[in-house]
């Protein structure tokens, strides 16, 4: 009897070992595996930064190879070409995302998904669809003022704190308030007049926290089930959740009532709920609400941030007077600051946020997929239902692609450059839908900051900035790189021209 027991036990864990042990997907044959342990694949080795650890495995098995998270497999590319191959060549099968348990059942369980978080399906199609449209090239031209009025904020704020060139600037607060607004004023036609407001601190800190809880490093209980059990994670994000609902909920009641008092600006959301055809039910219309405010929230400030970090430095300092010449070259009756909302006419600074976007990839795992097809790769058959990473940041400074790639150099975006420039947008059906939006931001915000400052190191230089791509980063579990704390100094070029520029700008917003 006792033999038969202690037989039942042996066949029981063994059960309950193969159960914990399986793989939403079996081992892929002809795709190279990273090694791993019991349970928890190779999660231990993956350690806080996944892209460094995942570009040290590519050097033993190649560019393409599988991992197993916890109980997921997943397929990850860390080359340039190894990226177009699967994510462009492959993009129709690339085209959903995966289902994750403390984003996807946590976090989103009352504002539902934004459109970057959602798998593939008639209402992601649908939402996709109406936020693409809301920021393809002619909207994004009707969104200028708003730009115009945002930077012309975050550039007077930086003037008025400059002291001449003479005092040591922490840019984030106001980088920080250029992005909210942005999106707060498209979506919502609402902004926040003080960089330390509270309702701005509430939202920043919030969308960093949520941001935390769909990064791949920092949430084990998503690949191994079993530490669900442990609730104080779950605790945690239910807590950024209710936060959350309390900002989001506060604004589109906010608009609502402008809407029947008929004080609303003109504003995305507002379009949807005034058009009794829109074709969006509430949950979708606040999908796009949740997109908006948390796509553009981190992405663009943070490379805002950094591109004048390296600007700073010696090496920025020649960039920016090459960048100054070429500038003066095309609008030599000085009316750059203007003229930039409506064109982009100066090659060397289309380059210089191009390298910063490379440079910098502030997603260096970009956003995670799934597959919905088969997809062969040399040779492999990949199943439906796959995921795959993208070592975004591995792309963008692959050897066999770029000619020296840690090197910061705005030159190899001017003249012929053909293809994907880089991976900090992702690639192929779900890349992102912003990126005209944000360029038309880092376009208009360098051209006025070259034009109308020097920006010159800290003089304490214990706040003098990094510079390289990986170490910038103060938090390498997070979503979006997080940079690490510096200052600099601006020193304007004209303070009287600026302060025409200014006036011009202060005038159309006015009138706004
Ligand atoms: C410099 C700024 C930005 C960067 C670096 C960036 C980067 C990214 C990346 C890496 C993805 C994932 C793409 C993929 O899976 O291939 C993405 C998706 C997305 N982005 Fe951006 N983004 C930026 C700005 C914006 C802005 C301003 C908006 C909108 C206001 C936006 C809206 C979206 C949306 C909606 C998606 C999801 C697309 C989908 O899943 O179909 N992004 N972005």
């Amino acid at each position: 009897m006792m033999f038969l027991v202690c037989i039942a036990v042996i066949v029981a864990i063994c059960l309950l070992f193969k159960f914990l042990n399986a793989t939403d997907i079996p081992y892929i044959h002809g795709i190279p595996e990273a090694s791993g342990l019991p349970i928890f694949g190779s999660l231990f080795e993956l350690g806080d930064n996944h892209s460094k650890a995942l570009s040290r495995m590519a050097k033993k098995l190649g560019p393409v190879f599988q991992i197993r998270m916890g109980n997921r497999r997943i397929v990850v590319a860390n080359s340039y070409d190894s990226i177009k191959e699967l994510w462009i060549k492959n993009q129709t099968a690339l085209s959903s995302r995966p289902a994750l348990h403390t984003f996807h059942s946590v976090i989103s369980s009352s504002q539902g998904l934004s459109i970057g978080t959602s798998p593939w399906d008639d209402s992601c199609k649908q939402r996709r669809k109406a936020a693409a449209t809301a920021l393809n090239k002619p909207a994004v031209q009707s969104y200028m003022p708003i730009i115009d009025l945002e930077s012309y904020t975050a550039i007077n704020e930086i003037l008025r704190e400059c002291d001449d060139g003479k005092a040591d600037i922490n840019i984030i607060p106001h980088l920080q308030r250029f992005a909210l607004n942005t999106s707060l004023t498209l979506n919502y036609g609402t902004r926040i007049s003080n960089s330390f407001d509270q309702l701005l601190k509430e939202i920043v800190e919030v969308e960093g926290a949520v941001a935390q809880f769909r990064s791949a490093s920092n949430n084990w209980q998503d690949y191994v089930p079993l530490l669900r059990i442990f609730p104080a994670r779950s605790n945690a994000a239910n807590s950024i959740r209710l936060r959350r609902d309390r900002y989001l909920g506060y604004l589109l009641e906010k608009l609502k009532k402008e809407i029947v008092n008929s004080t609303d600006k003109p504003c995305i959301t507002g379009n949807i709920l005034k058009d009794p055809a829109a074709k969006l039910c509430e949950a979708e219309m606040k999908s796009i609400c949740l997109t908006m405010i948390s796509a553009a929230l981190e992405t663009v400030p943070t490379n805002i941030i950094l591109g004048i970090g390296y600007l700073s430095s010696p090496h920025g300092q020649e960039i920016q007077e090459r960048a100054y010449r070429e500038i003066q070259d095309v609008y030599p009756d000085g009316d750059a600051w203007d003229r930039c909302l409506t064109e982009e006419r100066v090659p060397y600074v289309t380059a210089l946020y191009k390298e910063i976007l490379r440079y910098y990839t502030v997603h260096h795992m970009s956003l995670p997929r799934q597959s919905i097809q088969e997809i062969h790769y040399n040779g492999a058959r990949i199943p439906a239902g796959t995921s795959f990473y993208m070592n975004a940041f591995a792309g963008d400074y692959d050897e066999n692609h770029y000619q020296d790639p840690h090197a910061f150099n705005p030159d190899r975006y001017l003249g012929d450059t053909d293809g994907t420039p880089h991976y900090a947008y992702g690639a192929g059906t779900r890349m992102c839908i912003g990126a005209h939006l944000a360029n038309r931001e880092l376009y208009t915000f360098f051209i006025r900051l070259i034009f109308g400052f020097r920006i010159l190191g800290p003089l304490d230089k214990t706040y003098a900035p990094v510079l390289d791509g990986m170490e910038v980063n103060a938090v390498p579990t997070a979503l979006v790189v997080q940079p690490k704390m510096f200052k600099c100094r601006f020193e304007p070029r004209n303070r009287e021209d600026f302060e025409f520029w200014l006036d011009s700008s202060r005038q159309r917003a006015e009138n706004y």
